[in-house]
């Protein structure tokens, strides 16, 4: 267990926009930052983290809380896995609470299998360096490949021994747990024998985001042996699932979002010979087809791909496929052609890093100029040239982005010299067909890909039930408590020191406890810290035990109309420089939860005087009715001031 004092600190000195960041492309907007959303496929960006508050909020999945939270979303990792990584990026020290054996044995599976892994990975690396073996055939492979030393040691690579038990053995040794290195994927066991699943081979260990290991892929060495496969990889683990990671991300990520751009490439050399070359914003599939999975984490740090393939018919094929499911997916693609026999790997070696760096740059196209050469390359034979047209059209179709859309089809027009309006049209069949084919032809008229006469949408007005309506005014006043409790609404002129928000706020609120239980819950808990002369912060309240409670505060302190620029900087004002209005909207958003509850209680007492039998009850309840109407009339002239003020 980590100690309450390692978790405060780490607390303490975590930043979530730092954190945020390490993950998703954010963009300053006002006080905040937004972002597309990590967690879904949008268009619009509706991820938001407010590092004054220290905390994220999605509203198109509407997960939100503090930088531990948003790990444990992002990376799926648990709490303590969380902490341990946020520790490492701050440079807290863990003190354990109790012996690490008590610990060792609490730890979930997952952790065991982190452990496990990395202990594997330090097993191979000296294997490559101290063992005679894996200095003879390991390293020299590695620097007969020409990958440099420090690129090595980057890229945690290291060698199996050419034994059945190398691994197994040392894991025994070192007290690991047999049963995990099974699980791990690194022990097989079959017919009662168990053996290393890597012998004899040179070892690429594959890093998850945060740069821990979860799984190896191991090269043979000598591409004569027609025997046994060129690699053979890690299975499907708990830690490793291959569709949803690329190879290289971890060493990547940094540079990929600074450059805001990503080489797309095959294999694991491919990835390791860019970096060396200084191409260090490289990842790889793996040799499989790109996965949608693979696609969104791309996104998380850029919207721009470059997808390097070898060569060969089969590798521009394969980009290909790969191009259509990136447009689809509304990156942006571009493509670099490699000559006949070349692949990245090779290439960059052959002509060196300056001259490597200058032929990516030069002759990266995009897409539909990639597209187009390789279809014209088969000559003017007007079928084939039909059927390019239709093809690159097609993927045009692809893009979801109509903007971008129309740049194409004007560059695929005056590329190849074909009429834009024809394009358009043959464009605008493919997507009905796409609809026909799904059997969606209700949605066509919704496809924003489809120019459509425009059709105004009725607006509903909503009836909202009085409850609804105090649920709506609860959560207002609580905003402003939430998001303003420490401002100072009247001071004493250029003393700092005066009446509080909060104060105000539980003048004004007298003994109304609201009717949405996490709502009291929270006011109650200002009221006890209050009585004990505290403020809650907003991080209190996310950090609270109570998840109903810290999601409540991380919802109400973001809500949706805050994050409009326009609202931001509205609300900049007056934070700053209009406390005046921050009193009064508190005062308003209370007072219009006392009108709603005050209808609620007339609404109440009508059902009440319905179902009177007596008299006396009858006059009593008609008595209390005159008051409340008369409270109603109140509250309603006083909002009709506060309001058209
Ligand atoms: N691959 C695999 N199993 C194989 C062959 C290939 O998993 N039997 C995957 C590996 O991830 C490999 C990628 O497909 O990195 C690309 O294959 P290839 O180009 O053949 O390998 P390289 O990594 O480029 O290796 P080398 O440069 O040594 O040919
Ligand atoms: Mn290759």
């Amino acid at each position: 267990m980590i100690n309450d004092r390692t978790i405060e600190e780490i607390k303490n000195r975590m930043d979530i926009y730092e954190v945020v960041s390490d993950f998703v492309q954010l963009k300053k907007a006002g006080s905040s930052y937004k972002a597309l959303s990590p967690f879904t496929d949008e268009k619009t960006p509706s991820f938001n983290v407010s590092p004054s508050k220290g905390i994220f909020k999605c509203f198109s999945t509407g997960k939100g809380g503090d930088a531990i939270t948003f790990l444990m979303e992002m990376d799926g990792l648990t709490y303590v896995e969380a902490l341990r990584y946020l520790a490492d990026k701050y440079g807290v020290a863990i003190q354990e609470e109790s012996t690490s054996q008590e610990y060792k044995d609490a730890q979930s599976e997952r952790e065991s299998l982190f452990i496990i892994m990395n202990f594997a990975k330090e097993h191979f690396v000296k294997n490559l360096w101290e063992v005679a073996e894996g200095r003879n055939i390991g390293l020299t492979y590695f620097k007969e490949r020409g990958f440099s030393e420090d690129t090595i040691k980057n890229f945690d690579l290291g060698y199996s021994l050419d034994q059945w038990q190398g691994l197994i053995d040392a894991a025994d040794s070192g007290g690991y747990n047999q049963d995990y290195l099974e699980k791990a994927g690194l022990k097989i066991v079959k017919d009662d024998k168990a053996y290393d699943r890597f012998r004899g081979r040179v070892v690429f260990p594959i890093h998850n985001i945060t740069g821990k290991v979860i799984a190896f892929g191991a090269r043979k060495l000598k591409d004569g042996d027609k025997k046994s496969p060129k690699y053979i990889n890690s299975p499907e683990t708990e830690l490793y699932h291959k569709s949803k990671i690329l190879y290289g991300i971890f060493q990547a990520k940094n540079e990929i979002r600074n450059l805001d751009n990503c080489y797309l490439v095959e294999g694991y050399t491919d990835v390791i010979s860019l970096a060396q070359a200084g191409v260090k914003n490289v990842v790889a599939s793996s040799g499989t087809a790109l996965t949608e999975d693979q696609i969104k984490l791309i996104k998380r740090f850029t919207g721009n791909v470059t997808v390097l393939f070898d060569g060969d018919k089969a590798g521009i094929k394969a980009s290909m496929r790969g191009i259509d499911m990136m447009l689809e997916g509304g990156l942006n693609v571009k493509s670099v052609p490699f000559p006949e026999g070349e692949d990245p790997d090779s290439y960059s070696k052959a002509l060196g890093s300056n001259a490597f760096k200058e032929y990516l740059s030069k002759e990266s196209k995009d897409f539909i100029t990639f597209k187009t050469d390789v279809y014209m390359q088969d000559g003017s034979d007007p079928i084939k040239r039909a059927d390019s047209i239709r093809e690159i059209v097609n993927s045009i179709a692809k893009v979801p982005d109509p903007i971008r859309r129309t740049v194409y089809i004007q560059e695929c027009s005056s590329l190849l010299k074909v009429d834009e309006q024809t394009l358009i049209t043959e464009l605008n069949k493919l997507i009905l067909k796409t609809h026909r084919e799904g059997n969606q032809v209700a949605n066509v008229l919704k496809d924003s890909r489809i120019i459509q006469p425009s059709i105004p949408i009725p607006v509903q007005e909503k009836v909202v039930s009085i409850d609804e309506a105090i649920k709506t005014q609860e959560r207002d006043s609580l905003r402003m408590l939430i998001n303003y409790g420490e401002e100072l609404v009247e001071e004493v002129t250029g003393s700092g020191v005066g009446y509080r928000l909060v104060d105000y706020f539980m003048a004004e609120i007298d003994d109304i406890d609201f009717q949405v239980p996490v709502y009291r819950e929270i006011l109650n808990l200002y009221r006890s810290a209050l009585e004990k002369g505290n403020i809650l912060s907003i991080s209190d309240l996310v950090g609270h035990d109570d998840r109903a409670v810290s999601q409540a505060a991380v919802d109400i302190s973001t809500e949706r109309y805050e994050v409009s620029p326009n609202w931001n900087d509205k609300y900049e004002i007056q934070v700053s420089h209009e406390r005046d209005t921050l009193k009064s909207s508190t005062f308003t958003n209370i007072l219009r939860l006392k009108f709603r509850i005050v209808q609620k209680m007339i609404n109440e007492n009508m059902e009440k005087i319905k179902l009177a039998q007596q008299d006396s009850e009858i006059e009593e309840c008609l008595q209390i009715q005159k008051d409340l109407k008369a409270m109603e009339m109140t509250i309603a002239q006083s909002l009709g001031n506060v309001t058209t003020k």
